[in-house]
């Protein structure tokens, strides 16, 4: 069944109650079903007491109607905040040379400073928190600030950590599963953009990872830089959903 899942950290760092919809089977089942099984979670969820005023959603294209959702959860006010690719890498051995000047931190070690990495939090415009007004720019930077400290501190297994002139210049922050590498903050500091930085650290983790794992990114489709960057190191979309925000109303 569909269900609000509380999400503690967002919830502390935005100062409002958060939460996310997971769904279950309803997935390609249409928009109708999907719409249904939205209302049934809300409903479930208050009764269980999650009164979340800001609710996550990623929901497939196909199976997302703006208005079918409203009807569902009334109480609610719908805010679409673009389409979401999620990107995986080609399959097999990574074939070429193994990039130069990317480390690899382990958070089991210490992981990395995140210091010089705090400058991309300003940087994320292309994430659900700057892409809605609601949230404001405040809110957005202060999350993005602490996702990064708390990814380079412990939260990502690995993070990837790419220099240019002798000056750490972008990270990609890891998570391991079986089968697969998840990155979550792909990132180059303004001053090194456009210096192949970006590639280099994407064929790293290939190098590192690629061939055990299916590694995977997203991106929204908007964001012109992230997605060149994945499709020039050889990744394609394997999936898309719609990026959504349930506020509460009044
Ligand atoms: C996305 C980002 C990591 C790219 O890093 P970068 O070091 O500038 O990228 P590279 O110089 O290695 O570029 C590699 C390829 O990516 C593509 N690319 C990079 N920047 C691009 C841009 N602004 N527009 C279109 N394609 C771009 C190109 O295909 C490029 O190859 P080319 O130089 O041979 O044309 C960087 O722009 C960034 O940090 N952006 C802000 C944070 C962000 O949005 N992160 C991604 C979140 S999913």
């Amino acid at each position: 069944m569909s269900a609000l899942v509380p999400l503690e950290w967002d919830s502390r760092l935005l100062g409002l109650s958060c939460a996310r919809l997971e769904f279950a089977e309803e997935c390609g089942l249409g928009p109708r079903a999907v719409a249904s099984a939205v209302g049934r979670a809300f409903a479930a969820g208050a009764s269980a007491g999650v009164r979340a005023e800001l609710v996550a959603a990623k929901i497939q294209p196909e199976d997302c109607d703006v208005r079918m959702l409203s009807e569902e959860a009334p109480d609610r006010r719908i805010v679409a905040l673009g389409r979401e690719w999620t990107f995986r890498s080609p399959a097999g051995a990574f074939a070429g040379p193994l990039p130069e000047n990317v480390a690899f931190a382990r958070a089991a070690n210490g992981g990395t400073d995140p210091v010089p990495f705090l400058p991309l939090a300003a940087d994320m415009r292309h994430s659900r928190y700057y892409l809605d007004p609601d949230v404001g720019e405040d809110r957005a930077l202060a999350v993005w600030e602490a996702s990064i400290t708390g990814h380079c501190q412990g939260f990502a297994q690995e993070i990837a950590v790419a220099s240019l002139g002798g000056r750490p210049a972008g990270l990609a922050t890891i998570h391991l599963e079986d089968g697969a590498a998840r990155l979550h903050i792909v990132g180059v500091l303004g001053w090194a953009r456009g210096r192949g930085v970006g590639a280099r650290l994407m064929r790293a983790v290939l190098a590192r990872h690629g061939e055990a794992r299916a590694v995977t990114v997203e991106a929204f489709a908007e964001n012109q830089a992230a997605v060149g960057l994945y499709r020039a190191v050889g990744f394609s979309p394997v999936a898309e959903h719609v990026v959504l925000h349930f506020w509460r109303r009044g």
